[in-house]
């Protein structure tokens, strides 16, 4: 059975999920989140993270990030990521659009982890001449990283403390949070706001549900303004309830946990398979559903030519990303090393 290693964005819904929306459909329900499902959902998540949140549901991770970064910055800030970073690389000027002008400025550093010297040298020298200069506001991390590695509480912990020294704000893109969550023995709360964390952006798209991200401030004095900036950017759902039936079955019993345990299990036995194989080299990732391998292009073009489904990663050489989500198969994964193999 051909593999879709394309995106976990290739899964489908989980009929939990599905069934949720059908039962959320039944009746009328009051519009723009001021329905039960959403309050419940609103409570869910506190009880979740253990501590007091706002939390904002959206549609799209880009609108999550951006509305997040947007409430965290203004018109004239400075925001530093990962070279690889998605708000860098991947939501086009969303970012610029939402903040209405902050400058995004990258840095290196393995695994898509920002490197932490460079961050602070840019931070301090893009930051150093007052009103001439921008103003550093925010870090933005990934857990997972773009280059599929899980950082830990204590990894967060440095950034916070830079951040923190500086005045600035600390971001977590968490479209694969779950993930990062299922491949460690740490909390959610270990992984967010204990260590340093201010806002998340916690996905479901990804992971089960249809279209859903939540957008989670620890600190509630510092989402105030998150709302105009969802309204404004037109991402306030009138018929909400649809988005709060998605998290509140995401939620039930660790829905989200499960799958996203399930989806690590597939990344575990593929890349057992292919550490052993001649034909292929790992790169980076396997932390969570993400792995990144080198492969001759002939080598790739016979995998694809048999119907396995996978993208070339650019900024790495010779490089294949491949992600497994909940559905992906033993099957796909073993009729993939198989044909690698072959
Ligand atoms: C790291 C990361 N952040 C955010 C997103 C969310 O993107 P989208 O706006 O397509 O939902 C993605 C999706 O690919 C991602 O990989």
């Amino acid at each position: 059975m051909p593999a879709n290693f394309g995106s976990d964005n290739s899964s489908g819904v989980h009929p939990l999920i599905i069934e949720a929306l059908a039962k959320a459909s039944m009746g009328s329900a009051p519009a723009y989140g001021a329905d039960a499902l959403t309050k419940k959902v609103e409570s869910r998540l506190a009880s979740l993270f253990e501590c007091e949140v706002t939390a904002l549901l959206v549609s799209t991770g880009t609108a999550a990030n951006c509305i997040g970064l947007a409430t965290l910055t203004s018109s004239f800030s400075g925001i530093y990521a990962h070279a690889e970073a998605h708000i860098a690389n991947d939501e086009s000027t969303a970012p610029e659009l939402y903040t209405g002008g902050a400058r995004l400025f990258i840095v290196g550093g393995d695994d898509a982890k920002p490197d932490l010297e460079e961050l602070a040298q840019k931070i301090d020298v893009s930051g150093a001449r007052g009103v001439h200069s921008v103003q550093p506001a925010v870090i933005s991390i990934s857990n997972l990283t773009e280059l599929g590695a899980r950082l830990s509480p204590d990894e967060i912990a440095a950034y916070s403390e830079l951040a923190k020294n500086r005045g600035m704000k600390l971001f977590m893109d968490g479209a694969r949070f779950a993930n990062a969550v299922a491949g460690g023995s740490e909390s959610p709360a270990d992984l967010t706001w204990r260590s340093g964390v201010d806002a998340l952006s916690f996905g479901a798209t990804k992971n089960g549900a249809m279209a859903a991200e939540a957008l989670v401030f620890f600190n509630p004095d510092e989402a105030i303004l998150a709302e105009f900036h969802r309204k404004r950017g037109g991402h306030l759902w009138s018929k909400h309830r649809y988005l709060a039936a998605q998290f509140d079955a995401y939620l039930e019993g660790d829905l989200w946990l499960e799958l996203a345990t399930a989806s690590n299990t597939s990344m575990a036995r593929l890349r057992d398979g292919i550490s052993l194989s001649n034909n292929a080299s790992i790169l980076a990732g396997g932390d969570g559903n993400e792995l990144f391998i080198a492969m001759e292009e002939d080598v790739a073009e016979g995998l694809l030519q048999r119907g396995h489904m996978f993208y070339a990663w650019p900024s790495l050489p010779k490089a294949y990303r491949l992600v497994t989500s909940f559905t992906t198969t033993t099957a796909e994964i073993d009729d993939f090393i198989e044909d690698l193999n072959s």
